[in-house]
């Protein structure tokens, strides 16, 4: 029985990470990363860090337009599956490497298994939106993350091989946040490093923040988040992801951000403990949302709506809009109420169950 699986960006990797280690007890694995994110604190970084078995494949597709990245990932994908003919083909999540391999093996008639299936934020807009819908509707397998994901399925006719098992990041939070508690703050304060060549101070609190999201990441949005921000009552470390880094640096506006750490992107357990230790997240990422609850950090997500609604029970996750008086608002004032947090995300088991089920699966079909 041989899957290939199919990476390409950030998130993905933690997912891979932890669901590889599962599926090679128990079948053979190829692994493709399509090189949609490339640079080393994006990429490699999390390979070496979290052991993901070395990709068979790299596709080096790099940056492009949404069609130029997802058709050439596409073309690449295709010719592997005809060489490896396998019995099922693995995705995750929503971006343009989960669509490729979507409709790559659609189109050869392999058996697609998509991970984190039923995600809706009914916001059709969004590239993620597309690409969810879309991978679904193609896939024979589908493992939601919650009842949610289900439900979303069922109410578009997506009956059959459909399975609640729980959320693969959570596997991941849960096995790292007790390692990032091996070291102490100075350490992996140690290990930042600014965008504008500043020294970094330890902190004793901060807010923690991403933002990357396209809907977010023009000029005017930005400058008003940056600018809520730097209002914050204790300094905000921000990662930067690649897409927003160039237009920090060229803001002139950037040494007012005196509130404002500007770090390259960290790794994995870096990032559980400055999740996991801050005072509260400011973010418009997915992942980072579903981790803040985990972690139970209260969470400020920049966005009209969110797909982890579960989250938003007790106000561990609170929706802003991208203006200054919103997001100071939300972050400042609002109540949360800690006493009510259930384990919407499972247990830590969800690669084991997806894998067992994949293996009874295939072994039916063949
Ligand atoms: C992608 C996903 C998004 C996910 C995010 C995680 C899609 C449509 N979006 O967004 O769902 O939340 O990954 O990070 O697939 N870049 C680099 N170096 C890199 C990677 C990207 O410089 O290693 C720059 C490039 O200029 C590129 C831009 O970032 O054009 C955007 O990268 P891309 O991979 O297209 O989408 P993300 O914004 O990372």
């Amino acid at each position: 029985m041989k899957i290939v699986t199919i990476i390409g960006a950030r998130p993905q990797f933690v997912k891979a990470a932890m669901v590889s280690k599962q599926i090679r007890k128990e079948i053979k694995e190829i692994l493709i990363h399509t090189g949609q994110h490339y640079d080393i604190n994006m990429s490699e970084i999390f390979f070496k860090e979290l052991s993901i078995p070395t990709p068979d494949y790299n596709l080096n597709i790099g940056s492009g337009s949404h069609a130029r990245q997802t058709g050439l990932m596409m073309i690449g994908i295709e010719d592997i599956l005809l060489k490896e003919s396998p019995d099922a083909v693995l995705i995750y999540g929503d971006t343009n490497s989960t669509l490729a391999g979507a409709i790559s093996a659609g189109k050869l008639n392999i058996p697609i298994i998509h991970v984190e299936a039923g995600l809706r934020s009914f916001n059709m807009q969004m590239p993620e939106e597309q690409n969810r819908i879309l991978s679904d509707h193609l896939s024979s397998f589908l493992f939601c993350s919650t009842d949610t994901g289900c439900t979303n399925l069922r109410n578009e006719g997506i009956l059959n091989h459909v399975y609640n098992v729980g959320d693969v990041m959570c596997d991941a939070v849960l096995k790292y946040s007790q390692k990032a508690e091996i070291h102490n703050r100075k350490y992996y304060f140690s290990k930042l490093v600014s965008i504008l060549q500043n020294e970094i101070q330890i902190l004793d609190e901060w807010y923690l923040t991403t933002i990357h999201r396209a809907e977010n990441t023009n000029k005017d949005m930005i400058k008003t988040i940056l600018d809520a921000l730097n209002e914050l009552d204790a300094p905000v470390l921000f990662p930067v992801h690649p897409r927003i880094k160039q237009l920090i640096l060229d803001s002139e506006a950037q040494s007012c951000y005196n509130n404002l750490v500007f770090i390259e992107p960290v790794g994995y357990s870096d990032m559980v403990y400055f999740t996991k230790n801050a005072k509260k997240v400011i973010t418009d990422s997915g992942g980072l949302q579903k981790e803040c609850y985990i972690l139970n950090t209260p969470c400020i997500t920049v966005r009209k709506q969110t797909e982890w609604v579960e989250t938003l029970i007790g106000n561990h996750n609170i929706l802003a809009s991208p203006n200054k008086q919103d997001i100071l608002s939300k972050v400042l004032d609002t109540e949360i109420d800690y006493l009510t947090h259930p384990s919407y995300y499972g247990n830590g088991d969800a690669a084991q169950r997806i894998v067992a089920i994949i293996k009874k699966e295939l072994e039916r079909n063949h």
